[in-house]
């Protein structure tokens, strides 16, 4: 149960600790142009798996990850305080173009889960550089566990209790989809009223606010998300180590959007292997479609 991390910056290295201590696989290694900043982290999280029964954590060279399960590629330059994830499109593009032909030749049957932004359009740009390959990314995992982690908060229950997807792109045009939106197997308004809570359409845009500028929010407070995105990492990756057919809001090649985005996926041992569309409501479906029209604008301009 091999798991290879290129790029050992925040994000990567924070996939790679939050792996190491929920023991999500047997070997980790890490690697980075800047090879010494590889070594370092993966020194610093292997001095965690005495203590938490984790992988034997290494790093290494694009060779090191012959045998890898899975890729996670989180290499690249991050959003500084005021910028979109698309405007990293040219400068990340570029360095998926030089890394993606190394990886799959070092471990061409491992599942790729892209976590670069923007995060759709390089999802799609590595499908094209590796045909062969099963590529994901990680798409609305974590603002799915933003808008829940949200609701929860006004519901008074634990968020692993809360249901709820965030679809269409990672970024400024993705839709919050209430229609989708559970606690205790109740719609949302409905457990609102009948607990009696504060509940009303101020609430609720508060919510979506809190969802969708969540990342500029922690970059303009810390300059960096990733604690969350190292989570939501670890638990994909877990999902197809185990083939546990996992419903998980990644990112991936939709035919009828004609571009990557996220929707409810089932995520098994050889990546998406099915798309489950929910039920939403006209105004959600016009959000989808113009949040795809945003990243076809975008990939278009590759
Ligand atoms: C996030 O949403 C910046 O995409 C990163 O945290």
């Amino acid at each position: 149960m091999k798991v290879s991390v290129v790029g050992a910056g925040l994000v990567g290295a924070t996939a790679a600790y939050a792996m190491t201590l929920r023991d999500s696989c047997s070997e980790l290694v890490l690697t980075d142009k800047d090879e010494a900043r590889a070594a370092a982290e993966a020194q610093d999280i292997a001095h965690a798996s005495p203590i938490s029964h984790g992988a034997r954590v290494s790093s290494g060279p694009f060779a090191a990850l012959e045998g890898s399960r899975v890729v996670i590629v989180a290499a690249g330059a991050n959003q500084q305080v005021g910028e979109s994830r698309l405007d990293l499109l040219q400068k990340n593009a570029a360095i998926f173009r030089e890394i993606i032909p190394q990886v799959t030749q070092a471990a061409p049957d491992a599942v790729l889960l892209i976590a670069t932004n923007p995060v759709d359009i390089l999802t799609d740009l590595t499908v094209k550089l590796a045909p062969q390959s099963a590529v994901m990314g990680s798409g609305t995992v974590l603002d799915s566990a933003r808008f829940r982690h949200l609701v929860a908060q006004r519901a008074g229950v634990d968020a692993t209790h809360v249901h709820g997807y965030v679809l269409g792109e990672h970024g400024d045009s993705e839709v919050i989809a209430w229609s989708t939106a559970t606690v205790a197997g109740l719609p949302v308004d409905d457990f609102m009223k009948a607990r009696r809570l504060d509940w009303n359409a101020q609430i609720r845009s508060e919510i979506e606010r809190g969802t969708r500028d969540a990342a500029a929010a922690i970059i303009g407070g810390k300059r960096a998300t990733y604690y969350g995105i190292g989570a939501a990492l670890a638990r994909i990756t877990e999902r197809v180590l185990g083939d546990r057919r996992a419903v998980l809001t990644v990112s991936a090649p939709t035919p009828e959007f004609g571009v990557s985005l996220s929707l409810p996926r089932i995520v098994a041992a050889g990546g998406v292997t099915e798309t489950v569309m929910p039920n939403l409501t006209d105004n959600e479906k016009t959000a989808l479609e113009a949040s795809a029209e945003v990243l076809r604008k975008a990939a278009a301009s590759l």
